[in-house]
């Protein structure tokens, strides 16, 4: 019998790593176990509750206002005697958080496999995201695995030297929690207030747009609705306390927008299924959008995910005023335009991710762990 572990601890991270703990779990050969580092709270734990998953371990290390270094080394500090209970014979991480690169630190001080899902993510700017970038590449230094999502991910890891033989092109799992989420059915009374006009949903907040960028976000979206009456726009914000001064500074008071609390993951795709366009600066939401056929305004400077821009559901509007005004008024005024943006494709893979990450770790033979 192997022991994987999953270790995670955001929201996104929990989005795409649950369904493959539910995916091993139905597994014969494999005993699944689940650390939560408790980086994000609530938005974790709604996420659980989505998908059923019960933690067996919980680091509950989230302060209010957590710099940095306090998620790493909280995570350092407390990690070590679960990895030393469970002696998994791979830790699976996922993507690029504080809590992938502490967890992936912790397992190569203790000589545990780590397999790492939706690796190969690459914008080759250390500063873009931040620190997310640097967390990405220092995991694939360190993993055993490289679950790549994509070919272009696959290609990042070979250029830069990583054994041909760990790698695996997998599909993303984001797609894979997506295809269990969106329904026809569907109703919602924010979805009903929004009935008659184009409904836009922005969501917001990487580290390096904290500030002045997020300011410039907020202003160019604020112009474009008192400009447009058929516009509304649903913010549901994250709980950074920074993000909601800034949204309460330059989005209060306005009777088209309506800035809700994080919904659940089960909503929050049913409302992207339903909307006209998506401005944001996430990563999931650009793997999840253009299966849907929506529009997606990036507010950043870089994207690691150069399949969709391609593929013409995603573009890059950078993160000053004038250039996200611009781009935001032509998609809401030129139909042509729009149309041309709004297509489902899917280079993020066939929702069969988990299967495939399963079955390899199943087959793996022992020579393979440390
Ligand atoms: C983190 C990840 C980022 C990921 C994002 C997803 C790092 C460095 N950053 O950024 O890669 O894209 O999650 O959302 O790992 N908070 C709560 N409750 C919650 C969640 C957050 O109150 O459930 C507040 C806390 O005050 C916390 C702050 O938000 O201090 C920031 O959370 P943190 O995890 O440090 O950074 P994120 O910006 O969420
Ligand atoms: N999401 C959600 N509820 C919300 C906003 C986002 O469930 O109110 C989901 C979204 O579908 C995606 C993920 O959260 O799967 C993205 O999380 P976030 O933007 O916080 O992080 P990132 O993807 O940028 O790391």
């Amino acid at each position: 019998m192997k022991t994987v572990m999953l270790v995670f601890g955001t929201r996104p991270e929990a989005i795409k790593m649950c369904p493959l703990v539910n995916e091993l779990k139905t597994r014969n050969g494999i005993k699944t176990v689940v650390c939560v580092t408790g980086q994000h709270r609530q938005m974790l734990d709604q996420v659980l509750k989505a998908f059923n998953v019960i933690p067996d371990y919980d680091l509950s290390i989230m302060r209010a206002g957590q710099t940095l270094i306090d998620v790493t080394a909280n995570i350092l500090n407390t990690i070590g005697p679960v990895l030393d209970e469970v002696n998994p014979d791979v830790v699976l991480v996922h993507g690029d958080t504080s809590t992938t690169f502490a967890t992936s630190l912790a397992c190569f001080y203790k000589q545990i496999s780590i397999g790492h899902v939706e690796a190969g993510l690459r914008t080759y700017n250390i500063n873009s995201p931040y620190p997310e970038e640097f967390n990405r590449q220092a995991v694939s230094i360190i993993s055993r695995y490289n679950f790549a999502p994509t070919q272009q991910a696959a290609a990042n890891l070979i250029k830069e030297g990583r054994n041909k033989e760990s790698i695996f092109v997998t599909g993303n799992t984001a797609i894979d929690a997506l295809k269990t989420t969106v329904s026809e059915t569907f109703d919602h009374p924010y979805l009903k207030w929004a009935e008659n006009s184009r409904l836009i949903i922005i969501t917001a907040h990487r580290r390096e747009n904290l500030g002045e960028p997020m300011h410039h976000m907020f202003k160019a979206i604020r112009r474009i609705v008192n400009e447009h009456s058929d516009i509304k726009v649903i913010y549901p914000i994250h709980m950074n306390p920074i993000v909601r001064r800034i949204a309460d500074e330059e989005l209060a008071n306005c009777d088209r927008i309506k800035i809700i609390e994080p919904l659940e993951v089960l909503d929050f795709h049913n409302f992207l299924s339903r909307c006209y366009l998506i401005l944001t600066d996430s990563g999931g939401i650009q793997e999840e959008a253009p299966s849907l056929g929506k529009p997606v305004l990036v507010m950043r400077d870089t994207t690691e995910r150069p399949e969709g821009v391609k593929a013409g559901t995603l573009k890059l509007v950078g993160v000053k005023e004038e250039e996200i005004y611009s781009n935001f008024k032509e998609l809401i005024e030129n139909e042509r335009k729009y149309n041309t943006m709004a297509h489902a494709v899917n280079p993020y893979g066939d929702g069969k991710a988990c299967k495939r990450i399963a079955d390899i770790l199943e087959k793996a033979s022992g020579k393979l762990y440390i």
